[in-house]
């Protein structure tokens, strides 16, 4: 009786916590896929999280159990899965996991004693890193990430498959790759030409970079049909498992031509946040990673953004000033300057915290991180304050899973107040205060407001005059002083009362208030063609659909709450045009900058002109009658076009993204250094586009 009793008050009790469970997992869902603005990434380097699960580590030579950072150390998709259920990950409060390429990689050992536990070494996309785990792994990783408000954003390699050297079959794995276990090719019998084979680059330019291979990473000949379908078909294949982002790798060595057509690709399939990695040195600025990123469909990881705040905080070699002019200076280059990827670290360079800084550097570090503009990421091991200074002690096993230090409690409560206050998703900077110790930025967005103040010195600066766009009234310190921030008084006049900044204090304040006006923060992606889906995110929309114009043509509804609308882009000509809501009341937002209208799908084709003699400082380019080839104005024309590694002067080639199946029209240009334009001879140029694959068409300058 008693047991029975008993029995039956469990089974209740599991039943209600079912329910309870399933509601609450309902309610935090993770959020939309294309608008990452109110999230924080973290990067784990799967292999050194946690391992959750010894059955599937490997043996032999690949393994160390002692250690060995060239080697695997064990960590899996099991062991993140623990991570979120207990609570570490999703206490920590960031809201988008990235993790390591999840697809299979070679098994044999370089002969420098490297493996391939970082996952750039792919061998087969269609099939999981078994060290990882494998499928019903992955999508469990996957529906718990979800369920706990999670994203899940993967890493991807496009531009290579894995070490391979010309002269030695036995070198590595050959670079051979496998379609689902068959095998498609490999490195030094290309027969297909699956591969370029113009050895390693020097760096010396983009062209360089991009069709010759990267170390010694058996490069893809990206305009192989071959090629071009299997990584298609592979990124779909992930995408078709429910991932919510992508990392792609090395995106300064593919052209952008083809990328624009693998980024048309995503967002047709299913539209998710992607984000390619454009390496830049400290003190680098490159106006070709700006127009790539304004260009190409895909934000990027923003490296000038984290070099210059390792230098102001870490090296202690630049000033907030010069942080500041970075500020000001990225807003004006990127045109999404809100969805460049922010971060302090990464694996690629040393971790910020070191040896001969102080844990205050690094939390100074990471408040201004969280509340400047970008979508912010935490390096795994930041929060435990993880030290190393380059490959591979920068990828050191998580030494710990503490919840109580301050870089956790830290993150916690900023990764919140991006959640909360739009601000600073969706924000615009203002300077309120500088000077060689102290920088005070406000981020705005309609009325809402978040100001933060940073005093990196080792003195007290005393505040007074400053202007501010927070209402008069008290503040008190969001993070609650855990950075020993104060309280301030804003008065009448919209000055905050005079008061005292302390070393290393970092206070945050915000005001919120919706605005009842309908006000566009996002629009992701960018571009697509007639048909594909559009999120457009922010506030004041109201609760009954509305309408949304893009230029004068309103798109189809699929779906319209308060905050998000999603939207299909309306068949209207290509062309850039901006978006704007209008309320079921008739009140219209902000019209949100230039949304780029396709022709159609983009396919990559290779565009080579041979006989093209030009005078120094010339280049050749091409334009078109299509959005996608400048619409005949030499100001949008696509180039300049390459003449040293695939074919060479007075050959010119590029790899271009055109739309599917059309006929187009086009000439091709020369343009010398101060823009001036020689045209082509003769009438245009015609040619019917594929509707799938790739090609390369090759002509004869018309003199
Ligand atoms: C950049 C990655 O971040 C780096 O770690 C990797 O070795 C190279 N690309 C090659 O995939
Ligand atoms: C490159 C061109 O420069 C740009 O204007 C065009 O919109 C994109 N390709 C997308 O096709
Ligand atoms: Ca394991």
């Amino acid at each position: 009786m008693n047991f029975l009793l008993k029995l039956t008050k469990t089974l209740a009790l599991t039943l209600l916590s079912l329910l309870v469970l399933h509601q609450f997992s309902l309610e935090i869902e993770a959020s939309s896929k294309v608008d990452y603005s109110q999230d924080v990434i973290y990067q784990i380097v799967t292999d050194r999280f946690y391992d959750g699960d010894e059955t599937n580590n490997p043996t032999g030579e690949l393994y160390s159990p002692d250690g060995n950072l060239h080697k695997y150390l064990g960590g899996d998709w099991q062991g993140i899965i623990e991570k979120i259920e207990n609570g570490y990950l999703t206490d920590l409060g960031v809201t988008a996991l990235w993790i390591s390429q999840p697809v299979e990689n070679v098994y044999a050992v370089h002969p420098e004693g490297y493996t391939s536990y970082h996952g750039y070494w792919a061998k087969d996309y269609k099939k999981t890193n078994p060290f990882f785990g494998d499928l019903e792994d992955f999508q469990r990783l996957v529906t718990v990430a979800h369920e706990n408000g999670m994203k899940i954003i993967i890493d991807f390699t496009p531009n290579h498959s894995s070490p391979a050297l010309e002269t030695d079959p036995d070198y590595v794995e050959n670079g051979a790759i496998f379609d689902n276990g068959s095998l498609i090719g490999n490195y030094s019998n290309d027969e297909q030409g699956l591969f370029h084979h113009n050895g390693g680059t020097d760096f010396s330019s983009i062209e360089d970079g991009i069709y010759r291979n990267l170390y010694d990473l058996a490069d893809y000949n990206l305009q192989n049909e071959t090629i071009d379908r299997y990584l298609k078909e592979s990124i779909k294949h992930w995408l078709d498992l429910g991932i919510d982002g992508i990392r792609v790798d090395a995106v300064k060595h593919m052209s952008q031509g083809w990328q624009e057509t693998l980024v048309n690709h995503i967002y047709t399939n299913q539209p998710v946040f992607t984000f390619g990695e454009w390496f830049l040195g400290k003190g680098e600025i490159d106006p070709k990673n700006h127009s790539f990123a304004n260009e190409s469909g895909m934000s990027l990881l923003d490296f000038r953004y984290s070099q210059t705040l390792r230098s102001v905080l870490k090296d202690e070699d630049a000033t907030w000033t010069d942080f500041h002019e970075m500020i000001t200076d990225t807003a004006a280059s990127y045109a999404e300057v809100n969805d460049q990827v922010t971060f302090i670290d990464n694996h690629d360079m040393g971790r910020f915290t070191s040896d001969t800084t102080s844990k205050t550097d690094t939390e100074m570090a990471l408040a201004v991180l969280l509340t400047s503009r970008g979508v912010p990421t935490i390096y795994y091991g930041t929060e435990q304050y993880l030290t190393g200074e380059g490959d591979p002690e920068n990828r050191k096993p998580m030494p710990e899973f503490n919840r109580n230090t301050k870089a956790y409690q830290l993150i916690n409560k900023l990764s919140d107040l991006r959640q909360t206050n739009p601000a600073l998703g969706y924000g615009n900077t203002t300077e309120r205060w500088i000077n060689q110790d102290v920088y005070i930025y406000e981020r705005k967005f309609g009325n809402h407001v978040v100001v933060t103040a940073v005093n990196s010195g080792d003195k007290a600066h005393n505040i007074s005059d400053m202007e501010t766009a927070l209402p008069s009234g008290s503040y008190n310190d969001v993070l609650d002083g855990l950075l020993n921030g104060n309280s301030i008084t804003v008065n009448q006049d919209q000055h905050v009362n005079a008061f005292a900044l302390n070393p290393n204090e970092v206070a945050v304040w915000e005001f919120k208030a919706e605005n009842e006006k309908p006000t566009i923060g996002h629009v992701g992606p960018m571009v697509g063609q007639p048909g594909n889906e559009i999120t457009i995110t922010g506030e004041g929309f109201g609760n009954e659909d509305g309408k949304v114009f893009f230029g004068d043509e309103a798109a189809k509804i699929k779906n319209w709450t308060n905050s998000e609308i999603v939207v299909t882009i309306p068949a209207v000509d290509a062309g850039k045009y901006p978006v704007a809501v209008e309320t079921s009341s008739q009140v219209t937002s902000n019209k949100y900058k230039e949304f780029e209208i396709l022709t159609n799908k983009l396919v990559p084709i290779r565009f080579v002109v041979n006989n093209a003699n030009t005078d120094y400082g010339s280049s050749v380019y091409l334009v078109g009658n299509t959005q996608e080839l400048g619409n005949w104005d030499v100001d949008h024309a696509v180039g300049p076009f390459f003449n040293q590694v695939m074919y060479q002067y007075p050959s010119w080639y590029y790899d271009i993204g055109v739309p599917a199946g059309k006929d187009i029209e086009f000439k091709f240009i020369k343009k010398d250094s101060q823009g001036k334009v020689t045209w082509e001879s003769g009438t245009n140029r015609n040619y019917s586009t594929p509707t799938n694959g790739t090609d390369t068409i090759q002509f004869n300058w018309n003199n």
